[in-house]
């Protein structure tokens, strides 16, 4: 049944495989497509049981021995991209709170708030510049270069890398050959590398300066975490968010009676972006944790040594914790793991809710009535296993 969990149809919809294999238990072993043999939780209650666990831990040395190890048995390739080095994602406490702390201050909810005016500015700057009557790629033109701009511009990131960026980033993410991942790994490091040099000759008012001097200020940040950070937040920053706005957009033109409202009051449009994380969860697996001892979870005990993840779309879909979870009730209690739980909750929450409630609001206020341009079974997913939504969307804006 677990191999059902990674075809080209649960990429479409993972929903009716992660349907079927909750209905079978709340934790599975299953193959992932690169061979790594994992462990993967499917209801909320577990997944939450697990993500707040201490001794299922993500320290990058331990996890990349287990992973490496586990790959070259299984006759995959036992070599870990960039990911797995020196980011917070992928450490303990203390070394991911001190990591943490360094970040938190710059993404509180005061602080990104900060950040309202220019991210309406540019969501009508690009709004302004798509055909209102042709067709047009909203991923491409929308989805993709709002929260791109956004955290590249937070970071001090020149408009010249930003295109680079995302092949990279789309690469380390899965969406090509399992190779070109390593090899985006070198090249996005090499480059990061020689903007921090940069920044430190000629600091700006941009978080990249600043993390470098917290790096010179003593021993709060070695060079390669700082390297490590820049790469977690560009490509955190952006592909989780082009997911949702995709992937937003895309249920609104399904579901048109929740547009409708929406569209007749706005002031619904925060409480109905934590509705979409919930139904489109744009993370699709967690990034992977292991075992530090036996784990009982969900019924079953997880040996030590194993690789854990957590299927978000599944939990956040559980019959047992949301009534109805497939359709959409902006009413509802929400309490959806989109942005994971526990100490890795995700700290962009704050601008992503921002970046997705201020392009929801501009998209419907401007064309309330924009339609799909091809059917539905000719939209193509993305490939990667950790980001869900759409490669591309043809709409019309305006359709006449
Ligand atoms: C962590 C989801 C946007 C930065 C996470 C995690 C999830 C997540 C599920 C935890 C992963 C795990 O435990 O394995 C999302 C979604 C987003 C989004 C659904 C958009 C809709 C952003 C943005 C930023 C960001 C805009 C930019 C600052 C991070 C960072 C972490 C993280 C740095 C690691 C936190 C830690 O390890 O303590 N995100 N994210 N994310 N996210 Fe986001």
């Amino acid at each position: 049944m677990t191999d059902a969990m990674f075809s080209p149809a649960y990429l479409r919809d993972p929903h009716p495989a992660l349907r079927a294999l909750r209905e079978d238990g709340p934790v599975h072993r299953v193959v992932l497509p690169n061979k790594l043999p994992a462990w993967v939780v499917v209801d909320h209650e577990a997944a939450k049981a697990v993500l707040a666990d201490e001794r299922v831990a993500k320290d990058y040395h331990r996890l990349g021995e287990i992973m490496s190890a586990k790959l070259e048995a299984a006759g995959g390739d036992p070599r870990l991209s960039a990911l797995y080095r020196g980011n917070m994602l992928v450490m303990d406490p203390p070394d991911h709170t001190r990591l943490r702390k360094l970040l938190a201050k710059d993404f509180t909810s005061r602080r990104v708030e900060q950040l309202r005016p220019r991210v309406e500015r540019l969501t009508a700057d690009l709004l302004d510049a798509m055909p209102a009557h042709d067709e047009v790629d909203l991923v491409e033109h929308f989805a993709f270069p709002l929260p791109m701009t956004v955290i590249c511009e937070l970071l001090g990131v020149p408009e010249g890398g930003h295109a680079r960026m995302r092949t990279w980033s789309q690469h380390l993410m899965g969406e090509a050959k399992p190779g070109d991942a390593l090899t985006a790994s070198e090249e996005i490091t090499a480059y990061l590398t020689a903007l921090i040099a940069e920044k430190r000759a000629n600091p700006g008012d941009d978080l990249l300066s600043a993390l470098t001097r917290a790096s010179d200020d003593g021993d709060r940040l070695t060079e390669a975490e700082l390297v490590g950070t820049c790469l977690l937040l560009v490509v955190a920053g952006h592909e989780t968010t082009v997911g949702l706005i995709g992937s937003a957009a895309e249920w609104l033109v399904r579901d048109e009676r929740t547009r409708a409202r929406l569209v007749g009051d706005p002031a619904l449009i925060p409480r109905a972006v934590d509705e979409l994380l919930r139904l489109t969860s744009p993370v699709s697996l967690t990034t992977p944790r292991f075992t530090e001892a036996p784990v009982r979870v969900g019924g079953t005990t997880i040996p030590e040594g194993e690789v854990v993840l957590v299927s978000l779309p599944a939990a956040n879909r559980d019959p047992a914790r949301f009534d109805a979870p497939d359709t959409f009730d902006a009413d509802r209690a929400n309490s959806h793991l989109a942005f994971g739980h526990g100490v890795h909750f995700c700290i962009g929450a704050p601008l992503a809710r921002l970046e997705g409630e201020i392009a929801l609001r501009h998209l419907l206020a401007r064309f309330p009535r924009y339609a799909r341009a091809v059917p539905a079974d000719d939209l193509r997913p993305r490939r990667s296993l950790t980001v869900t939504g759409w490669r591309s969307l043809p709409v019309v804006l305006d359709p006449a």
